[in-house]
């Protein structure tokens, strides 16, 4: 496994390789990684010959400095996990390296699929994604990109960032990863506290008994069973649930037949913020 700092050193590298006709796929990352990005990486290596893996914590996408400071960083371990997963090359690059002086996001338009949910919640957070995503697009020149259904929505934004500005990738998501108990992975489930950790597993649960509820029950009764499961919850706290149509992520109040929909949901344990989302198989 080759570990870069420079984006010049990496440049060279990849394109020898690319010379040599080898298909690169890559995966984003922040690091703290955890079997959910380990599956990403195992899922590039199945369909390219080199799999590229950043580590960078992106400054420009947190709308809350007390967010990036305790996001958290866990190198030495995450190295050891890449290696585990035959993983080819690791770029670790510093802010400057890819920022320079200007740590500064673009402005994009997604066609409205930012501004839903998560866009809603935290201000300018896919202006920041798109930039680093971008960034790291036009370095890497990545045959394949590889992201996690978890966070559904910069999916849909890669996807369209990708449309948008002719990039040639292929941009592919990946299953959620779930622990034992139904809690999606995420790097920040580590900052949960033991008590908020065993509550946590009702955001999945709640998003499975909706979809269990969504071809009996009317939308606005399923919204108020969510509202009803946290608001008797003392240690969650509900910052929004939405069933919407899962390309255009617009939230809807009826079903059409033929389109297909995801319910989303984002929680508040303490200071610690978790998002899920679950299909919805409708039988109409
Ligand atoms: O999903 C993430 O970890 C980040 O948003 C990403 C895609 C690595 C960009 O910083």
């Amino acid at each position: 496994m080759q570990i870069f700092e420079k984006k010049n050193a990496l440049i060279n590298c990849l394109s020898i390789l690319k010379q040599k006709n080898k298909q690169i796929g890559f995966v984003p990352t922040m690091g703290a990684l955890h079997n959910g990005h380990l599956s990403l990486v195992e899922e590039s290596n199945k369909n390219n010959d080199i799999s590229v893996v950043t580590i960078f914590v992106n400054p420009t996408q947190f709308n809350k400095e007390e967010d990036l400071k305790k996001y958290p960083k866990t190198l030495e371990n995450d190295l050891k996990l890449l290696k585990s997963v035959q993983c080819d090359i690791v770029f670790i690059p510093t802010v400057e390296e890819i920022y320079s002086t200007k740590v500064v996001s673009k402005t994009y338009s997604f066609d409205g699929i930012e501004h839903q949910m998560e866009g809603r919640f935290r201000d300018g957070h896919f202006d920041g994604v798109a930039t680093i995503v971008q960034a790291f697009l036009e370095i890497v020149k990545p045959n394949r990109a590889y992201f996690g259904e978890k966070d559904y929505q910069q999916l849909q934004v890669v996807k369209k960032l990708a449309e948008k500005e002719n990039l040639s990738v292929k941009v592919i998501g990946c299953p959620i990863f779930r622990e034992n108990d139904g809690l999606a992975m995420s790097s920040r489930n580590t900052r949960l506290s033991e008590n908020q950790r065993n509550a946590s597993p009702l955001i999945y649960q709640t998003l499975k008994n909706a979809s269990n509820l969504i071809n009996t029950t009317k939308i606005a009764n399923i919204y108020a069973f969510v509202k009803d499961e946290f608001d008797n919850n003392e240690l969650l706290e509900l910052e929004y649930f939405t069933i919407a149509e899962q390309e255009s992520l617009q939230e809807v109040s009826t079903l059409q037949i033929g389109k297909k929909y995801r319910a989303f949901i984002a929680v508040n344990a303490g200071n610690v913020r978790l998002i899920d989302n679950i299909f919805l198989p409708i039988n109409k």
